[in-house]
């Protein structure tokens, strides 16, 4: 992790350990520009959404943490599978954690980047996380779309992303979701 001036808090929306999209994660971490500091946020204890949990002063550890990076990040980093034509339960989960308290998502500049095996790469589950954009009034980008089509021939043995017109984006990618954030800190400062 090198450091930086914008810091991207980011997860991927998968928990098993063969997941692609970590993968991608990983490999976004691997391309991440120069100035900019992906934070990786491990998921795998945030409990199912439940009301009851969801207590201002002392909400459950995962979350309070959850909550605590992505509130002091400069951007949040999703990268998500598609299931069943839309945002898998994993990712929406973390999602709902985060927006109960208002503090964390809105205004939040954001991205998302996605692998599937199927021919669209994750294009219905994109466009589905802009609708909880649009609840959540995280600020999306929109362009270059990572769309990792194909996964299983995009990464080697390792889980290294082989694929060189991906590679070539990603950094773009983050450059352009750093560059905006950059531009609202400056418009709107703390
Ligand atoms: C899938 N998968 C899938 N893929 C896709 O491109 N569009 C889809 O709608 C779905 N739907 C879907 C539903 C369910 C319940 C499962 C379990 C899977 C396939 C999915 O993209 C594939 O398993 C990925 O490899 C999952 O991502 P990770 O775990 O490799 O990151």
């Amino acid at each position: 992790m090198a450091a930086g001036d914008v810091t991207i808090a980011a997860f991927a929306g998968s928990l098993r350990k063969g997941s692609y999209n970590r993968m991608l994660l990983r490999a976004a971490v691997e391309l991440t520009p120069p100035g900019v500091l992906l934070q990786v946020m491990e998921i795998d204890d945030v409990p199912l959404y439940n009301a009851d949990l969801d207590v201002d002063d002392a909400p459950p550890a995962p979350i309070k943490r959850l909550r605590d990076v992505i509130r002091s990040a400069d951007a949040l980093l999703i990268v998500s599978p598609e299931n069943n034509y839309s945002v898998p339960a994993v990712t929406k989960n973390v999602i709902d954690w985060a927006s109960t308290d208002e503090t964390v998502l809105d205004g939040k500049p954001a991205a998302v980047m996605g692998a599937s095996p199927g021919q669209y790469g994750t294009t219905r589950m994109q466009l589905h996380l802009r609708q909880l954009a649009a609840a959540t009034n995280m600020l999306m980008i929109n362009k270059p779309a990572i769309l990792v089509a194909r996964c299983r021939d995009k990464f080697d043995a390792d889980g290294r992303l082989i694929d060189q017109r991906v590679r070539e984006s990603i950094p773009q990618h983050l450059t352009a979701l750093a560059d905006f954030a950059r531009r609202l800190r400056k418009t709107y400062p703390m």
